[in-house]
């Protein structure tokens, strides 16, 4: 089964709980997603690779760390997962970017593949997949389905509310790939929307219906 962090953190907590009021504007919601993801990354780039640079202080010269280059591709699922790329980009700017378009077809529930563009570094870098939500995992394993095809090995997939059915899918279907989320809820509605959730993250972020 896939490593599964929840977060704890009494300042992620504190910003969920703003972004699963209903009457938090569109405004506020995308700047706390984007908050979030950016508090959040701190753990999920704990183990990225390091290497060693040469530089010269004004004492001396010494060696330091640097994260190693086209060691990262952020991968969001569009479109929700668009609000969390910003606040990774403030931690690794140097990261590459590539899209994964899925919707969700409102009768089944079931993922609809539409956009697929990654970043060629993709096959040796840490690939992060970002998606506010984490429903029946539909989304999530079909963009890791995605990612394995074209030869990425190291994937993590990081959200911000996760039901423990979307856990659970995405832990069987590819139990290699960390699971980090700030919330964990009770579980999905008949209609396969996360309870208590935040309704959909898409239409608050972008402020559609
Ligand atoms: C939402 C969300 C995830 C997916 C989660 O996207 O952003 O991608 O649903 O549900 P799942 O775990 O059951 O697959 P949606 O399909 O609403 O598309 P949107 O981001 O374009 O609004
Ligand atoms: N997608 C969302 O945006 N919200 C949910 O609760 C489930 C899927």
């Amino acid at each position: 089964m896939s490593k599964v962090m929840i977060f704890d953190h009494p300042m992620i907590q504190h910003k969920v709980g703003i972004i699963r009021d209903e009457n938090t504007d569109h405004k506020l919601f995308r700047e706390l997603i984007s908050e979030i993801g950016m508090f959040m990354a701190y753990e999920v780039t704990r183990d990225l690779p390091l290497e060693d640079v040469n530089v010269k202080t004004p004492i001396c010269e010494t060696t330091v760390k640097r994260v190693a280059g086209n060691s990262v591709a952020i991968i969001p699922i569009l479109r929700a997962g668009l609000g969390m790329v910003d606040g990774m980009l403030n931690l690794l700017p140097n990261a590459k970017v590539g899209h994964v378009g899925l919707y969700r077809d409102e009768e089944t529930a079931k993922p609809v593949s539409y956009y697929c563009k990654l970043p060629d570094n993709i096959t040796t870098a840490t690939c992060i997949v970002l998606d506010p939500m984490l429903a029946t995992g539909g989304s999530a394993v079909a963009a890791v389905d995605f990612l394995k095809e074209k030869g990425a090995k190291n994937i993590k997939f990081m959200c911000i509310i996760a039901a423990p059915e979307g856990i659970e899918t995405l832990s069987k279907a590819h139990p290699d790939v960390e699971i980090y989320c700030a919330a964990k809820d009770e579980g999905l509605n008949e209609r396969k929307y996360i309870v208590p959730g935040l309704g959909d993250a898409g239409d608050r972020i972008f402020g559609t219906k």
